[in-house]
């Protein structure tokens, strides 16, 4: 099975390196297309003969093409590519916004799998939602389920929306981790830690609470009950995070990047 990877970014590059160390796919058949070579050099595990820095016949050969562009090149890279794209060749695209029915449009093709993956998919600790057009059958959509595993964990969605909504979840997701342990590191520092002391303990309190919660059946709910006793300090603070309603106005900011994610889409 030939893979093509289009673009060498975050993303492209990861996913290479994950193929590969997973051995779901060999070096002889993945193959790179970057407009800049300079892109492709860090990716040391994949065979200079099948880096490309234009589009040539060898796109037709691959069985899977992958589109891992910003969305804003895509219609540039349309039409450099299409004249080498067959009809019945499967696209992947981990793009954002760009529905499947303008990569059908744009390329000419008839089958399209789309994804969400987020950017712990570096280390094998991706999340990735993904949804699929008509005429991709079972074993195929098997085989790119397994590729996308390699980067983690994926479920598949029937409706194409729902990519939008897991943009607003797990896509930007990790952004929002980082603002609630940002604000953590800086309570730790303002009561007298260093940062790299407040910085430990809110990591390894973020990592010991969520492989605790991974290995129980408890719910959120149950485990806050557990940590917060009546009149202690726990449930002094989640009395304030009550009184300014944190919980509502998370939700309000993912409902708004719910929002903007529909928005680029159409
Ligand atoms: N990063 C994330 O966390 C994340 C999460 C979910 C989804 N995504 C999606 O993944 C896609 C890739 O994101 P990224 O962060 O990996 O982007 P990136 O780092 O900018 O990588 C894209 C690569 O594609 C190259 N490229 C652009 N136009 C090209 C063309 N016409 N032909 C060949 N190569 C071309 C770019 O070259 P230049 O740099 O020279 O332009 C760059 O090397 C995006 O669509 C994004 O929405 C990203």
């Amino acid at each position: 099975m030939k893979i093509l990877i289009v673009g060498s970014g975050n993303m492209g590059k990861t996913y290479a390196r994950s193929f590969l160390a997973s051995r779901f796919v060999t070096e002889t058949d993945l193959f790179i297309l970057d407009k800049s070579r300079e892109q492709v050099e860090p990716l040391t595990e994949v065979s200079s003969r099948n880096v490309f820095d234009s589009p040539g016949p060898f796109i037709s050969d691959a069985n899977i093409v992958i589109l891992a562009v910003k969305p804003q090149d895509f219609p540039l890279l349309a039409n450099q590519i299409k004249p080498f794209i067959k009809s019945e060749q499967l696209i992947l695209s981990i793009m954002a916004g760009i529905q499947i029915s303008a990569i059908i449009t744009a390329l000419g093709v008839n089958r399209v799998v789309r994804c969400m993956p987020n950017l712990p998919a570096q280390i094998g600790m991706g999340m990735t939602v993904f949804t699929s057009s008509a005429g991709i059958d079972k074993r195929e959509l098997f085989t790119v389920q397994n590729l996308i595993n390699t980067t983690g964990k994926s479920i598949y969605v029937e409706d194409e929306n729902m990519i939008d909504a897991a943009t607003a979840i797990s896509g930007s997701g990790p952004a929002y981790v980082y603002y609630f342990m940002e604000a953590m590191i800086q309570a730790g520092v303002s009561m007298g830690f260093s940062p790299s002391e407040a910085e430990l303990l809110v990591n390894q309190t973020f990592m010991g609470a969520v492989h605790l919660h991974n290995q129980n059946e408890l719910t959120c709910q149950e485990w806050i009950k557990k940590v917060a006793s009546k009149g202690g300090t726990t449930e002094a603070a989640l009395k304030i995070f009550d009184q300014f309603a944190v919980d509502d106005k998370i939700g309000a900011g993912l409902l708004a990047a719910f929002e903007r994610a529909k928005e680029l889409g159409s």
